[in-house]
């Protein structure tokens, strides 16, 4: 598309000085020594620290004789100030392109001022900002997932295991159930418990809501709420929809502390497909996850932060939307 509009600088001194425009004190030009500035809210974040692993990967292949790639990573530690810190200190230290997971998903406004005013592509990712402030700045990109399906994924998982097992303990003909919910303002939160328990109701299934927890996307958080959980409703938990592995792990963890087995605590779902969480659903302590594709991600990033650089391959790129990459969740189960 129009990836490497107006950028004030004569059109004959060619994309790679035209592209390192603005870097700082890059000395080089950005095509043959590409410097991708990597940020992350939470360094505690289980998914994004393989997903960013990943990353360094994809982006290594990108190397040639001619092109060095260098990663920069950095953790936000859950505060936005941090983050448009670490933002202009990447911009600084000569970043020719910003790979940024928000720490507040409606707050991207200072890091977009920041990039645009020195040209810089900025490639949003995992958490997703508004519409309107994906079109302040053109050189702006997301790469994620749609929250929708994973959940809608999640309630196909838990209706099949339902009607397959007794679920409904007390046989009551409804399913208690309780959600560990992600983070209060995140897509991946709100839609994925919307459409999990959406899937689940409409396959037949009778469901009573018992309680929602948030527990930001925290194994040891889940595992407090969940202790908490069984202390009022004992036994009559039938199943924990979780936004996460890392909270379905902290669910099963509450559990083995309360000494239940696999058998006789509740059916447990999550999302991501985290090494941990495969393990988990291996050994049977979770009944099913949907798997968040961190390397499809990864690699779309880095083929984008490349591509937006050098200017090389962007038009093959492919956007589900605008701007915006959506990669395919798919189900996980024990089989
Ligand atoms: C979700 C993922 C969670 C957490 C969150 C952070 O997509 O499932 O485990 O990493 O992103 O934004
Ligand atoms: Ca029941």
């Amino acid at each position: 598309m129009k990836s490497i509009r107006t950028i004030g600088v004569p059109a004959a001194l060619g994309i790679a000085a035209l592209t390192a425009a603005g870097c700082g004190d890059s000395s080089e030009p950005a095509a043959d020594n590409i410097r991708v500035g990597v940020v992350y809210y939470d360094q505690s974040d289980t998914f994004l620290g393989a997903l960013t692993e990943a990353l360094r990967e994809d982006l290594a292949e990108y190397k040639t004789e001619s092109r060095n790639i260098t990663m920069m990573l950095r953790t936000s530690e859950g505060s936005q100030d941090t983050q448009n810190e670490q933002v202009s200190e990447l911009i600084e230290a000569g970043c020719n392109v910003l790979c940024i997971n928000l720490v507040d998903r409606s707050l991207p406004s200072d890091i977009i001022d920041m990039a645009s005013q020195e040209e810089l592509p900025i490639i949003f990712f995992n958490r997703e900002p508004v519409a309107e402030d994906m079109e302040l700045w053109e050189k702006t990109y997301y790469v994620g997932a749609d929250a929708r399906q994973s959940g809608q994924m999640q309630g196909e998982l838990a209706a099949e295991t339902i009607l397959n097992k007794d679920a409904d303990r007390n046989h009551d003909g409804v399913i208690q159930y309780v959600v560990l919910e992600g983070e209060a303002g995140h897509q991946d939160a709100i839609v994925r418990t919307e459409s999990s328990v959406e899937t689940i109701e409409n396959e037949g299934i009778v469901l009573e809501k018992l309680s929602y927890q948030m527990a930001n996307w925290n194994r040891a958080q889940a595992q407090n709420r969940v202790e908490q959980l069984e202390a009022q409703f004992t036994g009559k938990i039938e199943l924990i929809l979780a936004n996460n592995d890392d909270m379905a792990l902290g669910a099963v963890d509450a559990y083995e502390k309360l000494n239940y087995t696999e058998n006789t605590w509740p059916l447990i779902f999550g999302v991501d497909g985290t090494d941990a969480g495969l393990a988990a659903l291996q050994e049977g302590k979770i009944d099913g996850t949907v798997y968040n594709d961190k390397e499809g991600q990864a690699a779309a990033i880095a083929r984008l932060a490349v591509a937006a650089v050098t200017g090389e391959g962007m038009d093959e790129i492919s956007f589900d939307q605008y701007h915006s990459i959506y990669i395919p969740y798919f189900k996980i189960t024990e089989e």
